[in-house]
């Protein structure tokens, strides 16, 4: 694929899913909106999701949903509304790291951190607000899947993705790899390729796990096929975070919507500090190449994607 063309298509693909995550992010904030004494919440919630990023994780679950169901196969509600979920939950991830007492980071996304506009208090709670909101989104996503008389195979589909959200997000997944990250920074622990290897499989990669997976999932993809997309989304996440350790150091801050140097400053252990720069981008390169080449294995039109994976490699932001 020629590299206009790619990028003409993931400007067309970006904004679409962002139309849609978008339009069921707004949906889910007007239901609340007749409550009193809670609008600041929720001004917070639509800040800090509004703010941009790159819309990667439901770019992912969007592609490998139609690697499974057909190029042109339509979004399903329930594909948005996990899209959003994990949208949610990824930007709750990036609410609270920002905090003071994690990584006191200004700037994010182009913009302030919500808690430089809100204050760390009402930031915590913004960020429990939008992850409560996913899961609250995931359980009328079921109830409605139930009352709308889908196949029982449909609905433990439906419902094995909303587990894989919870767990991925949670102490076996993206929280359990923050409290690895945060206590090895805060108490200077020893760092070591095998910590660091789990922190960023954990921290980073059980999001992108979970967006491939689900997309797999709601197509339909076999057991083995699942197996195959998740070592996929393994090897482009633990890929994305040693290149977010490397864009730390040498990215450009405008670039990158967020403060750069931010690891150095707090003297943090990072996969560019055990490794070195250059050893870091050839690691990056060579998770990539895997996950290519597993891609290759599976049916499917997959030239997009592939080429996703391959410019995360030289990614700038
Ligand atoms: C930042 O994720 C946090 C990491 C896991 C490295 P992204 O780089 O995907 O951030 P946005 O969503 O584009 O802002
Ligand atoms: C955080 O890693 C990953 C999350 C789960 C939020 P970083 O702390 O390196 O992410 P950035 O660099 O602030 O985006
Ligand atoms: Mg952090
Ligand atoms: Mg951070
Ligand atoms: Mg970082």
């Amino acid at each position: 694929m020629e590299e206009k063309e790619f990028q003409a298509k993931l400007h067309k693909k970006t904004e679409e899913v962002t139309e849609s995550i978008c339009t069921v992010f707004h949906e889910y904030l007007k239901k609340q909106e007749h409550m009193p004494y809670v609008k600041v919440v929720l001004d917070g919630m639509d800040y800090s999701f509004m703010a941009g990023g790159k819309r990667l994780r439901p770019l992912l679950m969007r592609e490998t949903y139609r690697l499974f169901a057909g190029e042109e196969a339509k979004e399903t509600l329930e594909l948005q509304e996990f899209m959003t979920a994990l949208e949610m939950i990824h930007t709750y991830s990036l609410v609270h790291d920002d905090l003071p007492a994690m990584d006191n980071d200004e700037y994010r996304r182009g913009k302030e951190t919500t808690w430089k506009v809100y204050g760390d208090g009402m930031a915590v709670l913004m960020g429990d607000g939008l992850m409560n909101s996913a899961f609250e989104l995931i359980f009328s996503t079921i109830q409605r899947s139930v009352a709308s008389g889908k196949s029982p195979e449909e609905l433990q589909r439906i419902t094995q993705c909303g587990e894989m959200l919870a767990v991925k997000a949670g102490i076996d997944g993206m929280l359990g790899g923050q409290v690895a990250d945060v206590e090895a920074e805060k108490k200077n622990l020893p760092m070591d390729m095998e910590k660091i290897l789990f922190i960023h499989e954990k921290k980073t990669a059980a999001l992108i796990e979970t967006a491939m997976g689900i997309g797999a999932t709601l197509a339909g993809a076999t057991a083995m096929e699942l197996e195959k997309v998740l070592q996929i989304a393994r090897r482009v996440g633990i890929a994305f975070q040693i290149q977010d350790d490397v864009l730390d150091v040498i990215g450009d801050s405008a670039e990158l919507g967020k403060t750069v140097g931010s690891d150095a400053e707090s003297g943090k252990e990072t996969y560019v500090t055990l490794r070195g720069l250059e050893s870091s981008r050839r690691e990056v390169e060579k998770l990539s190449e895997e996950a290519v080449a597993l891609l290759r294995e599976l049916p499917g039109e997959h030239a997009f994607l592939e080429e996703l994976i391959l410019h995360l490699i030289y990614r700038k932001k």
